[in-house]
């Protein structure tokens, strides 16, 4: 198989077109981690693979919904209960991958830039704003009537070190911090008017014990560092709704410390509207149970819920306790990397059981929760491919490598189906 593996990895979100549908005929040996063939190309070449007299590890179509994606729309299903969003990058907005963007615009009514609207992606360079990607991502979801949300101002990744220093490279004094902040907001403001419907403020700024995470704001802005950053985008953002987004919302410690936040924000009059909870699952946890308490205890706090970047990794924890820190990175192994050809059987169900059973618990609080967006279009196109360990095949998400239907997608299309 390690021919068509090659070939599978290479298809991966790029191939397009006639290019593609050759493509598509030449993996058609491969397993899940590729293998987008019409039925007929994969059964010929299934009878004349060696695996097949012995019986395959894995099936290719086991993933998969035996359903056309072209039937169903997830925004249209879900249309009653929230938006459905997707993470998309330049390859799907721009011209590199045709056949996703037609999928995410049949498939999805909200978009979050996976990279583009964070600050070293709008300006590197100090008052150097370059909106080139943005104006494409914008046009993109303009084009097709989709909700934008923008990701994000406040973060400890992906902000260049200068917002930091000072100019002979200490660190910047609180006033100059603010200051930065203020500006990076005000130049945005200017450039985007109120077309970003929802902006995640401040990112990841809670320890998984509820503590506030050492970060380059805290330390140099001090502790009321959210207070102030909320406060500078409600001046500067006025008609955008304003996030507070981390994961692992489901421990106890840092749901409460969210619902405090949230708490002191209004005793304290600054305006927050709602709490982005991250999502990046497990096939067993967080547990059901704990996902429905902290949608909740974000409801009863009185801002809208938005599950922000849902995936669900079905390899093997790299760390205890894997959360979504950036900042954790483990070595390649075949141990860490069980399925690089493709997603045996009973893993595929126990996938499809799990988003099910998480959309139902969406379902059911449909009143508070806004959207659920999916961090990346498809196997194919997901960070967890890449994170914590890098080069990993996952099979994260509701559409496979080759942007087909997955057998996850039908029991979540159904799961809208039973609910009342
Ligand atoms: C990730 C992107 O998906 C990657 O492409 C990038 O290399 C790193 O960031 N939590 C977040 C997102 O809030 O911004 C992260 O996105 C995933 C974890």
């Amino acid at each position: 198989m390690q021919h068509g593996r090659v070939i599978c990895d290479v298809t991966n979100g790029i191939a397009s077109g006639v290019l593609r549908a050759l493509f598509l005929i030449a993996i058609a040996g491969c397993t899940g981690a590729g293998g987008a063939a019409p039925a007929s190309a994969v059964s010929q070449a299934r009878s004349s693979s060696p695996e097949s007299s012995a019986g395959p590890r894995c099936n290719a179509q086991a993933g998969l919904a035996s359903l056309d994606a072209s039937k169903a729309s997830l925004a249209q299903t879900y249309a009653k209960r929230f938006k459905m969003g997707v993470a998309i990058n330049g390859r799907v907005y721009g011209d590199g991958d045709p056949a996703a963007a037609a999928l995410v615009a049949a498939q999805f009514n909200r978009v979050t830039a996976e990279n583009e609207l964070k600050w070293q992606s709008l300006e590197r360079q100090p008052g150097v704003l370059d909106f080139n990607q943005a104006d494409a991502f914008l046009a993109y979801a303009e084009q097709h009537g989709m909700e934008v949300h923008g990701h994000t101002f406040v973060w400890h990744h992906q902000v260049p070190a200068w917002v930091f220093q000072n100019d002979s490279g200490g660190p910047a004094t609180r006033q100059q911090l603010l200051a930065r902040l203020e500006q990076h907001m005000s130049a945005l403001a200017e450039h985007f008017g109120s077309r970003v419907r929802y902006w995640d403020v401040v990112n990841e700024a809670f320890n998984d014990d509820g503590s506030l995470r050492d970060t380059p704001w805290r330390t140099i802005i001090g502790d009321d560092y959210l207070d102030q950053a909320f406060l500078l985008a409600g001046k500067h953002f006025p008609d955008a709704k304003l996030v507070y987004n981390d994961y692992a919302m489901e421990k106890p410690a840092k749901r409460d410390a969210a619902v405090r936040l949230v708490q002191g924000f209004k005793e304290r009059g600054v305006r927050i509207d709602a709490i982005g909870t991250q999502a990046h699952f497990q096939l067993t946890t967080p547990t059901l149970e704990a996902i429905e308490a902290s949608l909740a205890a974000f409801a009863g706090a009185g801002v809208e819920v938005l599950v922000s970047e849902l995936d669900v990794d079905v390899l093997p924890a790299a760390y205890k306790n894997q959360g979504a820190d950036l900042s954790v990175n483990a070595e390649l192994s075949a141990q860490l990397n069980p399925y690089p050809d493709c997603l045996p059987n009973d893993v595929a169900e126990q996938a499809a059981q799990r988003w099910a059973d998480i959309f139902e618990v969406f379902s059911q609080h449909s009143e508070h929760v806004h959207s659920v967006t999916l961090w990346g279009v498809s196997d194919g196109y997901s960070w967890l491919n890449n994170w914590p360990v890098r080069g990993r095949t996952n099979y994260a998400q509701l559409f496979d490598r080759q942007l087909r239907a997955k057998r996850s997608w039908q029991r979540v299309i159904e799961v809208a189906g039973q609910a009342p």
